[in-house]
Formats: C-alpha cells, structure tokens, sequence
C-alpha cells in the first residue's frame, strides 16, 4: 500500500512538473555558461534532444563527457551535429551526472 501511494505522489509530481522541467540551481549556471541551453532544454526537443531522452541511452558518466566533446551525430537521426564543445572535465562530470539522475529510476519496468 505505501508502495503505491508512493507510485501516486511520483506520478503528481512528474505531472505537475510535465510542461517544463528546470534546470536545477547547480547545474543552471553551467548551463548557460557553455551555451547548452541554446539547444537543450531538461525534457523537451529543442534543437538537441532532451536531456530526459539522453538519460534514457544510458550512457556512463564518462561516456557523456566524452560525447560533449566529440558528439556523434549518428545516434540522433533527424537531428542536426551538435557542435563539439570544449567543458572542462570537471563541470563536464557535473553536467554528465546530472543528466543520467533523468533516467528512469531502477525499479521502473523496463521495455526491451
Ligand atoms: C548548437 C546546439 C547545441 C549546443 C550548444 C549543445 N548541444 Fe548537445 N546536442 C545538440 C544536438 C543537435 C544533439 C543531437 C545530435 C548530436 O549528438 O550530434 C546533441 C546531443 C547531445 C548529447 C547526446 C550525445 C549522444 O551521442 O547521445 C548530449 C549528452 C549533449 N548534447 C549535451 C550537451 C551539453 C552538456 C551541452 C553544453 C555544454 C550541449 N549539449 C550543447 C545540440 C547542441
């Protein structure tokens, strides 16, 4: 029963949250200094994908930092190249594992 009324307050939040997710204070400023904003929102299409999207690849934190730097067009058909981008290491991994708490958490059902 708690479970569910877990489930419950999970589904309000995500509902009351589903037009536009923010950027969450730390990451927000690393955000707009590296200019990802101009094509990333958290869970919509922009120019870029969603960061939500993203986290579904389920890529390592490392993986994503070396994706900023060296973006591989191919796995997002339909989308234009993103632009490699310099991030230092540190903020990179900031950013990096930030996207990945987007994933659907672990106990979720997962589709094949
Ligand atoms: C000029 C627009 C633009 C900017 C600025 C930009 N991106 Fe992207 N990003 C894209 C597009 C388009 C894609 C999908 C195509 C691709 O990966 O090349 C993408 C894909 C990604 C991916 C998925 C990589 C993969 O291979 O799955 C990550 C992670 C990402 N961006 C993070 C960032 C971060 C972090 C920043 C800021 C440091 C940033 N992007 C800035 C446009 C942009």
């Amino acid at each position: 029963m708690k479970k569910v009324l877990f489930s419950a307050m999970l589904l309000a939040g995500f509902a009351m949250n589903a037009q536009a997710q923010e950027f969450p204070d730390d990451i927000k400023p690393l955000m707009s200094k590296y200019t990802c904003t101009a094509c990333h929102k958290v869970d919509t299409k922009l120019v870029g994908p969603a960061y939500t999207e993203v986290a579904k690849r389920k890529y390592t934190d490392a993986r994503i930092v070396e994706l900023i730097a060296a973006p591989k067009p191919e796995h997002w058909p339909g989308y234009p190249p993103m632009a490699a981008l310099k991030v230092p290491a540190e903020d990179a991994l900031k950013i990096a594992s930030w996207i990945n708490t987007l994933a659907p958490k672990k106990g979720a059902k997962k589709k094949a």
